[in-house]
């Protein structure tokens, strides 16, 4: 047995050897390198103020405009990013724990099933820097320590968030303070050390910088001390919020910029629904805070577009522009005085999912922009095809295309959807919006959770939402790209609103069975749902499926639909109404949810 044993060892080890001889010889697959801002918007116009990322990104790569995060809060959002799932197949859906944070993503187990630990497997070697998730701290960063990374150098909590007296955390060593120093300006040297690292191992590499811009300040001292039991709402609410800081250097940069006032900046009639639709119009002086808070997210930015024209720079240097992708995204959007709110995420709104995304990189068109559908549970995936790894099962999404003739494909047969989803709170930011007598926040909102769906499709452009108060939403974003007229309960004095011609109660059945199947999808039927309603393939979209042929099976077969019990703050099953379509139990719709 020993003798065996140590003969099989031995092979491995020379197996092992010999892939690291061929790695080094000529694993010619490409390097990634991903700059993850965050609480970035696309709605606001912050890439136009990033002259740099232009230059580099935008206008030597493609621009997906069309990007999605798929649950507006940083980390069930990050979790997504990282493992290709969902937040409902992750579990981890709040920033702290008992239902998400640091502690949460390693308790389901995620810390040995997530992307670094798939790509050191297949060969690669891994970098991280900046903020990985929310309540990993200077507690319980060594337990366990984030699994997969060559090497890394960590923002940790409760520092995170200080511009000016970050938490560094570098490999297995303790934590540093960087007291005095600009937070995105420590993390870019950190970041070009761990690239040279990177270049000096000689092999494939994934690279990520996780900067904290444009994200609000929070002071840690008003962090509660980290423990491993739940914050309460008390404590939640001492944290407060402020107006990013920009780097010395930037901070008179844009006097006058101002949060563009579109449709749905501050609208004289409330818009949304649940807690949304009881804001009051914001006072002028609110509307002054809200645009120096816009202004310094915009100057906050300019250390990172800083950060992106250094990086090209060095990747020009060691001759490595040919063989890198690079990815530009943010963890999720933000909002500033749309619909009356103040500074946050959290939302279903566009400006709260629809994201920047931009990659650049050898075989992607160059000054390239795409109105395909794609979200955050797609970039993993689209990460293994580059590495030339098999896709898991259990992805939610699917590769995205990165050349000329997969992007024109994409058009028309990729997916028109995205599962959007939510759970527990959503506080205000910036300093406003707490009271002067006791510094809470001026509302705390439990009943932020809902289910949603996002569709964009040939001639119809629709956002679907169910809410646990069990209100709805629907905004068809062909005539009202602002979301701000409700359309679900048409006034019974209008004509019946139409989509693609169909009056709504023959839509309406349509989105609340896709949403019945999304909400809770899993793996491919979370990248081609309509196969669970339509098993044998004839349906691929809302167009699709709006096909009179199919009104019995909407009206009468589909039982079901998405309700709530109760609000919760997490992801419990019982408090969600049913969970399965209820179809018939007999012919092709047998295999039901
Ligand atoms: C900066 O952070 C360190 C802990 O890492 C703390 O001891 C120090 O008081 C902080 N400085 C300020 C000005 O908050
Ligand atoms: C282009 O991308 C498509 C899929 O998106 C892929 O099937 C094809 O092989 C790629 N073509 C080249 C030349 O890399
Ligand atoms: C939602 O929560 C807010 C704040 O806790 C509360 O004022 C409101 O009544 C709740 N709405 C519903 C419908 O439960
Ligand atoms: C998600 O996690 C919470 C907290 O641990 C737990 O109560 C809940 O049952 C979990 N939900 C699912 C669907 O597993």
């Amino acid at each position: 047995m020993k003798l065996l044993g140590t003969a099989l060892a031995l092979a491995a080890l020379t197996s092992a050897v010999d892939h690291q001889h061929a790695l080094k010889q000529g694993d010619s697959r490409p390097n990634i390198i991903v700059i993850l801002t965050d609480d970035q918007d696309l709605h606001m116009q912050s890439v136009e103020y990033m002259p740099l990322l232009k230059k580099h990104m935008i206008d030597q790569g493609t621009y997906y405009k069309k990007h999605y995060c798929t649950t507006a809060i940083c980390c069930p959002s990050r979790v997504t990013l990282w493992t290709g799932k969902n937040a409902h197949n992750t579990n981890v859906t709040d920033v702290h724990p008992p239902y998400g944070g640091f502690p949460k993503f390693v308790s389901e187990g995620l810390n040995k099933n997530y992307l670094p630990v798939w790509l050191q497997e297949a060969g690669y070697s891994t970098f991280y820097t900046g903020k990985l998730f929310n309540a990993h701290n200077v507690q319980n960063w060594n337990s366990p320590h984030p699994a997969g990374w060559t090497s890394s150098d960590f923002l940790l909590d409760p520092f995170t968030y200080e511009y000016l007296n970050a938490t560094f955390q570098r490999n297995q060593d303790e934590p540093v303070s960087h007291e005095g120093e600009y937070s995105t300006d420590v993390l870019a040297q950190k970041a070009f050390g761990l690239l040279e690292e990177a270049v000096d191992l000689g092999k494939p590499f994934f690279l990520t910088m996780a900067p904290i811009a444009p994200h609000s300040n929070v002071a840690a001292q008003q962090f509660p001390e980290p423990r491993s039991t739940p914050f309460t709402a008390a404590e939640l609410m001492q944290v407060k919020m402020t107006t990013p800081i920009p780097a010395q250097r930037h901070k008179d940069l844009f006097p006058g910029a101002k949060v563009p006032r579109t449709a749905n900046f501050n609208p004289d009639k409330p818009s949304g629904v649940s807690w949304l639709k009881h804001l009051d119009q914001l006072s002028a002086e609110a509307v002054q805070y809200n645009d120096d808070y816009y202004r310094a997210r915009l100057q906050a930015l300019q250390a990172v577009d800083e950060m992106v024209d250094e990086l090209f720079e060095r990747l020009a240097s060691y001759g490595l522009l040919e063989n890198t992708y690079v990815i530009y995204t943010s963890d999720n959007g933000f909002h500033i005085s749309q619909h009356r709110l103040p500074p946050g995420k959290e939302c279903g709104f566009e400006e709260d999912i629809n994201i920047p995304l931009i990659i650049r990189g050898p075989s992607i068109p160059v000054g390239g922009e795409t109105d395909i559908v794609t979200a955050h549970t797609d970039i993993v995936p689209t990460i293994f095809k580059l590495a030339g790894i098999k896709p898991r099962e259990d992805f939610d999404g699917s590769a995205i295309p990165l050349n000329k003739t997969g992007l024109q494909q994409a058009i028309g047969e990729r997916q028109e959807h995205v599962n959007v989803e939510y759970w527990g709170n959503a506080l205000p930011e910036g300093k406003h919006w707490f009271s002067l007598d006791d510094g809470k926040p001026v509302f705390y909102v439990n009943n932020n959770t809902y289910k949603a769906l996002r569709l964009i499709g040939k001639d119809y452009n629709l956002f679907y939402s169910v809410w646990c108060t069990n209100e709805h939403e629907l905004y068809d974003m062909v005539t009202d790209p602002y979301q701000i007229n409700n359309i679900y309960h048409s006034a019974p004095t209008e004509p019946e609103r139409t989509i693609l011609n169909l009056p709504l109660s023959k839509v309406l059945p349509r989105l609340d069975a896709l949403l019945m199947v999304t909400k809770s999808c899993k793996g491919a039927t979370c990248v081609n749902p309509w196969s669970v309603l339509h098993p044998q393939g004839d349906v691929k979209s809302l167009g699709d499926a709006l096909n009179t042929n199919f009104d019995a099976f909407y009206m009468l077969d589909v039982k079901e639909k998405v309700s709530f019990d109760k609000c919760e703050l997490g992801y419990i099953v019982e408090s969600e109404g049913p969970q399965a379509l209820g179809l018939p139990v007999f012919g092709q719709h047998k295999e039901d949810l």
